[in-house]
């Protein structure tokens, strides 16, 4: 089979360097550039990395003498050697958007992960078991941005990643009303414990932009594709609160439902059972055998577990019972950085792979 060559950029960083762990032996794909900023340009991987060598992210040798270059000066030259890449850059959201939108003027595909268009009504918003077929909008997409292969795809925030798959079957139940609390790994900020000493034996009950993204994100994933956009779905109303907690990776939520239509306990368990998105369909290499598992056993989670499951490609479910207030509670888990990020950005490139959406 054909392997597509792709780019990573923001390689440096946490998602950047989990991009580079995951496509060491891809059957669909070939890493062959590695981009950051201008204070890494020009180093090889290993001298840009320094200490992050070895902070909890295996980093394939094979890429330790890979020049880095400049993902914004070297933006030509980064797109023509590639048939796609993945963006995983920090950087203020204006900057975001030119730069991922000359990747496209340069005809490549990118696979995004920064929330700059997220919100841009003709940018789709994917998690690949839910809906790709808002892929449909691309043609849209690239009528406004006058390409012919370029394109931009988006992965949402992480935080919804670990609630929403678990709503998503429920949604034949009409769900109208939820409440999430999550509780954040430190990952998901870029950081880990040496770089972010104070999270020891701590908690931060604020974390920002997170809970607009948690709320309003999922209402254009379930939202609908007419005149050239995507029209977000008006339920359910979403509440959200979100803190940052002393864990390494893995994020969990607190989540509470009401439905217009009652189901029962069994025939929520029975939708988990049942769910299987397109990923599980295609056997896509990166896909989890399951996507949602549900655990009866309320003492046997945890979030070591959790995020290990699949390969950090599943979610964790567990807890469902009736509440006083709404109609049912639940919690529910998943690794940020696989699943809620370079993961899902990957399962979602070999779906587009799949598709065909890089051969025009
Ligand atoms: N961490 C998560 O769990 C998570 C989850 C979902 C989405 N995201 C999103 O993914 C993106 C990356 O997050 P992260 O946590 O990996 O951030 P990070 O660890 O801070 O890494 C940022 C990356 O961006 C590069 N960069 C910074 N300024 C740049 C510039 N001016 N030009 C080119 N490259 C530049 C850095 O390169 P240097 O090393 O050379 O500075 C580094 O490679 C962000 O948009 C974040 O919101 C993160």
């Amino acid at each position: 089979m054909k392997k597509y060559k792709v780019g990573v950029l923001g390689a440096t960083g946490t998602v950047g360097r989990r991009f580079v762990s995951l496509l060491e032996n891809h059957p669909f794909f070939d890493l062959t550039i590695l981009a950051a900023s201008q204070n890494s340009a020009g180093k090889t991987y290993r001298e840009a990395l320094g200490h992050r060598l070895s902070d909890g992210i295996k980093i394939p040798e094979k890429f330790y003498d890979f020049k880095i270059l400049d993902a914004k000066n070297d933006a030509k030259k980064v797109a023509l050697s590639v048939n796609f890449v993945f963006s995983a850059i920090s950087m203020p959201k204006t900057e975001i958007r030119l730069l991922e939108e000359t990747y496209t003027k340069f005809e490549c595909p990118v696979i995004s992960n920064n929330s700059a268009h997220r919100s841009t009504p003709d940018v789709p918003l994917i998690i690949p078991e839910i809906n790709t077929t808002h892929l449909e909008i691309l043609k849209s997409q690239q009528r406004r941005l006058k390409t012919k292969r370029g394109f931009i795809v988006v992965k949402p925030n992480c935080s919804l990643q670990c609630y929403l798959p678990a709503v998503h079957p429920l949604m034949i139940f009409k769900p109208n009303k939820i409440l999430v609390c999550t509780y954040q790994a430190i990952s998901g900020a870029g950081k880990t414990f040496d770089s972010w000493s104070d999270m020891k034996d701590n908690l931060i009950p604020y974390i920002k932009s997170e809970e607009e993204k948690t709320e309003n994100e999922p209402l254009k994933i379930w939202g609908k594709v007419k005149n050239d956009k995507i029209i977000n779905s008006d339920l359910p109303k979403i509440s959200a609160q979100c803190f940052r907690v002393p864990v390494s990776e893995g994020h969990t939520s607190a989540v509470f439902v009401s439905f217009k239509n009652k189901p029962t306990k069994k025939e929520i368990l029975d939708k988990w059972s049942e769910f299987e998105g397109e990923p599980q369909k295609l056997f896509l290499p990166s896909a989890p055998r399951k996507f949602l598992h549900y655990f009866k056993t309320e003492d046997k989670l945890d979030i070591k577990k959790a995020r290990e499951l699949e390969n950090g490609m599943a979610i964790s479910i567990s807890r469902l019972r009736k509440d006083a207030q709404y109609d049912f509670k639940f919690v529910c888990m998943s690794h940020n950085t696989l699943r809620g990020a370079a993961g899902g950005a990957l399962l979602t490139a070999e779906f587009l792979c799949k598709k065909k959406y890089f051969d025009f």
